[in-house]
């Protein structure tokens, strides 16, 4: 069909007139004099105090981003990011040696719209000579356990490149500033070292750790974030004294603090100088003698401050006039104001890059504040939310790649995708997808987050439409609610297209469910072929879960075979007359026992017994439902944050016995439907073509009365002999090792023997045992808490209420409510086992993250000969196949015809004999609808040019050098990855034609 061609390309050339206006004109590049250069000076013999001003402007918490943003409502009134932003202007203006820091660039922008140009100007003038310094700079200041790297790097990437527009070179942060989040992850490091960063500075280590840290001078650090990295993911970092408020009695916001003025006229009766000289020179000592180098970073702030900015400015100009260069118990003081990159840049001056304590190599998870207050809970609080966010990247990948592929490029397309940008940066906060916001915020975020992906369907339908039927108009509707079974496209229309579209890089099956109310149907393949299909009972529990609204009592399966990479199939359903074809009742039996997987049941207590994988491997496997309940320390109880269950009462069964076993059968798939009581029940899942078990659990509500709240478990008890040994994933990429009451670094000493040993699972958790050689791993399709407590147990927790708030400053019991009840969740654990089992791991983790999506539409032709004639029901997008450890990372419109290309290596140094090697590449062939011209290379952030790209360099002084690894291209367009590696590239595209 050569029309489409042509049609295609008007659409393109039309809207190619776009053009890019920006407010404030860029100086020329030798007026510029942010960055290093306006760095004050460390100098040498002195002790450097770098005073660095910071308002922490949290993207939601107690209030919404909004109510922060304007400072309403007037009864919770904590200061408001509109008057910090003009207050902090009007002072830096007054005295050019001021500086400040701005940090979330969701609030930036917000701001940054709403002014006049002056104001911009006025602005601009403050960061082109280096008073005003983006830090972190990311559209939040993201949490590091419960986040996916991919949205992670979608959310720096997307606060970067506002800087970046609107600023060049001086919008480019130097310096991490994760102040704030609770522990840290070792992706998080590698992250920040891939985008050019030059340090980070943290707030929240484990206080054993802090107080081993500060004894042995060891604040100071090179942390490496990946093995597979090496040097490459090493990254400065830097831990603060405290928390990231200014200390004690140098605190200067007007109406939180008791503020000491100083009074600096020696002729007043209330001259306070030479108190506040002593008071100062006192902490500051004691401060330095923590830090590796003689340069100690004093955060000058706290949550919401410099509202009213001069009265931190006024007294901080006095402070550093009276104080500077003095002496102090025989060392010399040199204060100055400064930002997280001048004091980065000052250690490297000092050092010369060799930092003198040691390599760091794992990462600083869990986070305990105290001796009782491990926050571990939050890894699991709020599993709806959680699950939410992992659905908004499914379809934000997915939005992104069909509207490159369909080259329909427009400024309201891409409004479209950035509100969804926005709305998932937003979630990576370290108060919004950790759950430790209060329930009103929550709700506004799932609002924030549903408006985007509805504005983006907008996009997806046009694009779909572009590439089906050549035309920008069409209904391709999705159903968002198919996790409680309810989607009125499939149950409304007798006859229906179902297009699946995978944004995997290679050819993946993916079933199909669809609520429906027929009982038997007829699914047509682009060939014209009849899929096998099999009709479901749904799950007594789910027809009944709080808000569905929906007829259906039963789900239409079928197998979408071999999706095409980058694209998709269409599958034509039509409702048949005559029987229903339901699966087969097998209540009574057993075991459910295929050639590759199967399990069996124990009759009395209806619990799995014995579960098969591949290769004649039979585990011994006890999974039960279990609740911890919370302490009664009114002090230090379970909250949103804090896990700490009651001492000295263990872990309580939900119940006993399974109270009903149903067990379905068909030709696709077996079920075994479980209810264990109200609060939980589940379905134990065989694919027939899959490898893997699922275990699709629904927890909730849970009992809201009950003093201490409820903390659901699953566990599932093997024989393995793990050795206190287990493995975790960090934000979805490499693997921990985890040893039980053990910290590779310091001693451990505690009393919360569960809470102490749990840690994020973002993606995967395992054990092996080492006499069987045998494997076992569990994916889950969120975040939660895990561990593994006795020898061969993984137990992750599923689901949590408190009766209580932990005294983090929340402020709110953890209730987590919908529809006027609490939430019942449902969510999907992934079990395999056996003895090479890392290619099949990875191939189910990225088939869960990154799913094939099921649009739904309803034909314009009435009959599928029709419809097979009018629409192209096979797409792919790429145009060669790429090996399996590679993967398209991004494909996202930047700018017309120029795209973001990311492509990862996916297995890790030493993971696997043949797929752990150094692969090359040839990006010209890549994609099927558009060629690419040029391809030029970026740090990790996509805000710089790779070869114009510069960083200061540390080493840990144990550290051995290492040999660079360099592989010279024969040609620009072939690109080599090593284990691990992620390359980013702008590329310049040219529309391709299609073919039909
Ligand atoms: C950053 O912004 C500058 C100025 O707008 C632009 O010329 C440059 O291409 C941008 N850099 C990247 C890597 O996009
Ligand atoms: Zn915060």
């Amino acid at each position: 069909m050569p029309q489409i061609l042509s049609r295609l390309f008007r659409i393109i050339l039309f809207f190619n007139i776009i053009c890019f206006i920006r407010a404030v004109p860029l100086p020329f590049s030798n007026d510029l004099i942010c960055g290093y250069q306006a760095c004050n000076p460390i100098k040498e013999g002195y002790i450097n105090i770098h005073l660095v001003p910071h308002s922490h402007n949290d993207v939601g918490w107690v209030k919404t981003i909004d109510q922060y943003y304007y400072g309403v409502p007037i009864e919770k009134f904590t200061g408001a990011v509109q008057y910090i932003y003009q207050s902090v202007l009007d002072s830096l203006k007054r005295n050019k040696k001021r500086k400040f820091i701005v940090v979330e660039t969701s609030y930036f922008w917000k701001w940054w719209q709403l002014q006049n140009e002056e104001t911009q100007e006025d602005f601009s003038q403050l960061v082109y000579n280096g008073q005003i310094e983006f830090t972190g700079g990311g559209w939040s200041m993201n949490d590091e356990a419960v986040t996916h790297y991919q949205s992670i790097i979608d959310q720096m990437t997307w606060g970067l490149r506002r800087l970046n527009d609107t600023f060049g070179d001086c919008g480019h942060p130097k310096a991490g500033w994760q102040i704030d989040p609770f522990g840290h992850s070792s992706e998080m490091a590698s992250i920040f070292a891939q985008m050019g960063y030059d340090g980070v500075i943290l707030g929240r280590i484990d206080f054993q750790d802090k107080r081993h840290r500060k004894s042995t001078r060891a604040m100071d650090m090179v942390w490496r974030g990946s093995e597979s990295l090496g040097p490459k993911s090493d990254i400065f970092t830097s831990v603060l004294f405290n928390l990231y408020d200014a200390p004690d009695t140098f605190c200067y916001e007007l109406g939180s603090c008791r503020i000491i003025s100083l009074v600096d006229d020696p002729e007043s009766p209330e001259y306070n100088m030479d108190k506040r000289e002593w008071d100062f020179f006192n902490l500051m000592d004691y401060f330095s003698r923590s830090y590796t180098t003689s340069n100690v970073l004093i955060p000058m702030g706290r949550d919401f401050g410099y509202e009213n900015a001069e009265t931190w400015f006024m007294n901080m100009d006095k402070l550093i006039n009276f104080v500077n260069g003095k002496e102090f118990n025989k060392r010399k003081y040199n204060v100055m104001y400064s930002t997280p990159a001048c004091f980065i840049y000052g250690v490297h001056n000092e050092t010369k890059g060799t930092i003198n304590t040691t390599l760091k190599t794992d990462d600083f998870f869990p986070y305990a504040s105290e001796v009782n207050k491990f926050w571990t809970g939050f890894y699991t609080s709020r599993p709806q939310l959680k699950r939410f966010e992992r659905i908004g990247n499914n379809f934000l990948q997915v939005s992104k790649q069909l509207y490159a592929l369909s080259g329909i490029y427009s400024e309201q397309r891409d409004s479209d995708l950035t509100s969804l940008r926005e709305a998932m940066g937003v979630l990576q906060h370290h108060d919004a997808i950790t759950g430790t916001e209060k329930q009103v915020v929550t709700n506004d975020y799932e609002k924030r987050l549903h408006k985007a992906i509805v504005n983006c369907e907008n996009l997806t339908n046009e694009a779909l439409s572009v590439l089906v039927k050549n035309e920008m108009h069409s209904t391709f509707g999705h159903c968002l609610l198919v996790n409680i079974s309810q989607c009125d496209y499939s149950e409304e229309n007798d006859q229906f297209v179902i297009t699946v579209y995978n944004p995997l890089s290679r050819f993946v099956n993916k079933y199909v469910r669809l609520p429906v109310l027929g009982g038997s149907y007829l699914v047509l393949d682009p060939a014209g072929d009849e899929v096998l299909t099999q009709i479901m009972p749904i799950h007594a529990k789910i027809l009944k879960m709080p808000g569905r609204e929906s007829n259906a009592t039963v789900e239409l399966l079928f197998q979408a075979k071999d999706i095409p990479p980058l694209g998709f199939k269409s599958f034509y359903v039509q409702l048949l007359k005559g029987n229903a074809t339901i699966a087969e009742d097998d209540t009574g039996k057993f075991k459910a026992n295929y050639e590759h997987i199967g399990f069996d049941i124990n009759a009395t207590t209806g619990i799995l017994g014995k579960i098969y994988f591949e290769n004649h491997i039979t585990i011994d496997l006890n999974q039960t439902f279990q609740y911890y309940i919370g302490s009664n320390d009114k002090v230090s109880p379970s909250g949103a944050y804090v896990f700490r269950p009651q001492k000295n009462t263990s872990v309580t069964n939900v119940a006993n016995k399974v109270s009903l076993n149903k067990l379905f059968k068909g030709p696709l798939v077996t079920e075994l439907q479980q209810t264990v009581n109200n609060m939980a029940s589940q379905t134990v899942r065989i694919y027939h073509e899959e490898k893997f078990l699922e275990f699709d659990w629904i927890i909730g509500p849970l009992p809201n009365y009950m003093l201490n709240g409820r903390e659901v478990i699953t566990k599932y008890s093997t024989n393995f002999n793990t050795n206190g040994i287990f493995y975790t994933d960090s934000n979805g990429r490499e693997m921990l090792k985890r040893v039980r009451d053990f910290r590779p670094t310091w001693n451990l000493s505690t009393h919360e023997l569960e809470s102490s040993n749990y840690y994020p699972v973002t993606e995967r958790i395992n054990i092996k045992d080492p006499n069987q050689d045998i494997q076992l791993s569990i994916l889950t399709d969120r975040a939660q808490g895990g561990s593994s407590l006795e020898d061969g147990d993984i137990e992750l927790m599923l689901h949590r209420n408190t009766k209580l708030d932990d005294y983090l400053g929340v402020d709110e019991e953890l209730m987590d409510w919908a529809y006027n009840t609490g939430v019942v969740v449902r969510g999907s654990h992934y079990m395999i086992a056996g003895r090479n089992i890392l290619s099949l791991e990875k191939d189910i983790a990225e088939r869960k993250l990154l799913d094939a999506w099921t649009f739904i539409s309803k034909p314009d032709e009435d009959n599928f000969l029709d419809y097979q004639r009018l629409n192209r029901m096979e797409f792919n997008g790429l145009g060669v196949v790429l090996p399996q450890n590679i993967h398209i990372l991004t494909l996202e419109p930047w700018d017309n015809f120029t795209f973001l290309l990311r492509l990862e290596h996916v297995i890790a140094k030493g993971e696997d004999v043949s797929f752990s090697q150094p692969i090359t590449i040839n990006l010209s062939e890549l994609f099927t609808t558009f060629q690419i011209i040029s391809a030029r290379e970026t740090t990790l952030g996509a805000n710089k040019w790779l070869d114009e790209s510069e960083k200061l360099s540390f080493r840990s002084i144990n550290d051995q050098p290492q040999p660079e690894l360099s592989f010279n291209s024969l040609n620009e367009m072939d690109v080599t990855l090593n284990p691990m590696e992620i390359r980013t590239f702008m590329i310049r595209t040219e529309p391709r034609i299609l073919f039909m």
